[in-house]
């Protein structure tokens, strides 16, 4: 029996390892254990819930505003104990938060194997995102196993030296996850509201957007939803206090936009699912909404995931005002270029990413 011990805290690291948890616990020779940090709390259990996952540790770390430095800190001294308690074989993390990096650390202190899982994703640029293309890269230069869900992901790994026995492209967790949420007989009072109406979904969280970006962000669909009757949008807030405030001042008084809570992953699945097209800063959005053929519109400078661009279902459109204001206009605008982007791929992956990771784990570890 070999132990794998999957840590998690985030809302997207939650969607994209709670199917893994649940196809290791179907391995036999496996002991399967789960901590979470809790760096997000109530926007973390809404996940854990859905997928049916009951955590075995739970660092509870999460502070009202935190910074990096209490992340990082209070991460470090609790998780000790439990890998000298648990003792895994491998520890797995997820991608590129605090909660990542800090894990990737401790299990290189404490000499245990960690297997990275979304490995090689790349802006190369430390300040975009802040500060998870640091966290990506050093947990790169952790980690023993590589599970990279493209051919691109893994191009990166290898051209930065990586042993290429180690990287496996396994295609992404995250279409795992969708695969069981989306349902066609799905409804919800929010998505009767907007029935009749092209349907906009928004988010943004992203650290380095907060202040100025997100008000020129917000300001910018305020334009447009002001220009165009016939559009009503759901932007289900992230719980960061800074972006929750700023929403409430740049879009509290729009009647067509509704400002909700976050949504549980199976919610905020099927409203992608029925919406007309995507405003977001998030990761995680870029790689579903390919598979669901709805184009996005990027509010960042930079991108981590070129596949979707490639593709044509994603518009890199930067957090200007002005240049995000003419973008959504066209597309709400312009049937010829929204066509162009609105169609179905699968750049990350045909949904089996989990059993392959499974796979490789039981291989491995047993060679
Ligand atoms: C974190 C990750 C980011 C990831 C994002 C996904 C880091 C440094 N950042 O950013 O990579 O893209 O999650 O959403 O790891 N809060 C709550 N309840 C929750 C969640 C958050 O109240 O369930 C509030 C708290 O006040 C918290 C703040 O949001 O202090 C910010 O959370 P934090 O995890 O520090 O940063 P995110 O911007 O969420
Ligand atoms: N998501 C969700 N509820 C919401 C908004 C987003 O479940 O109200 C999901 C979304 O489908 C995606 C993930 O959260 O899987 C993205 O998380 P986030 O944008 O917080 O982080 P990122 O991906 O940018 O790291």
């Amino acid at each position: 029996m070999k132990t794998v011990l999957l840590v998690f805290g985030t809302r997207p690291e939650a969607i994209k390892m709670c199917p893994l948890v649940n196809e290791l616990k179907k391995r036999e020779n496996l002991r399967t254990v789960v901590c979470v940090s809790g760096q997000h709390r109530q926007m973390l259990d809404q996940v854990l819930k859905v997928f049916g996952v009951e955590p075995d540790y739970d660092l509870s770390i999460m502070k009202e505003q935190q910074t990096l430095f209490d992340i990082t800190v209070n991460i470090l001294e609790r998780i000790k104990a439990v890998l000298e308690k648990v003792q895994p074989d491998v520890i797995l993390v997820h991608g590129d938060t605090s909660t990542t990096f800090v894990t990737a650390l401790a299990g290189y202190y404490l000499q245990i194997p960690v297997g990275h899982v979304e490995a090689g994703l790349r802006t190369y640029n430390v300040y975009s995102p802040y500060p998870e293309e640091f966290n990506r890269q050093a947990v790169g230069s952790i980690a023993q196993y590589h599970f990279a869900p493209t051919q691109t992901a893994k191009d990166n790994l290898i051209r930065e030296g990586k042993n290429p026995h180690y990287i496996y492209v396994t295609g992404n967790t995250a279409i795992d996850a969708l695969k069981t949420t989306v349902r066609s007989e799905y409804t919800h009072p929010e998505l009767n509201w907007a029935k009749g109406s092209r349907l906009i979904m928004l988010t943004a969280h992203r650290r380095e957007n907060l202040g100025e970006p997100m008000h020129q962000m917000f300001r910018a669909v305020r334009r447009i939803m002001h220009e165009h009757p016939d559009v009503k949008a759901i932007y289900p807030i992230h719980m960061n206090p800074a972006v929750r405030k700023t929403a409430q001042e740049e879009l509290g008084n729009c009647e067509r936009i509704h400002l909700i809570d976050p949504l549980d992953v199976l919610d905020f699945h099927n409203f992608l699912n029925r919406s007309y097209l995507l405003l977001t800063d998030s990761g995680g959005i870029q790689e579903e909404a390919p598979s669901l053929g709805k184009p996005v519109l990027v509010m960042r400078d930079t991108t981590e995931r070129p596949e979707g661009i490639q593709a044509g279902t994603l518009k890199l459109v930067g957090t200007n005002e002005e240049v995000i204001y003419q973008n959504f206009k066209t597309l709400l605008e312009n049937p010829t270029v929204y066509s162009q982007m609105a169609h179905a791929s699968n750049p990350y992956g045909d949904g089996f990413a989990c059993r392959r990771i499974a796979d490789i784990l039981e291989r491995e570890l047993f060679a």
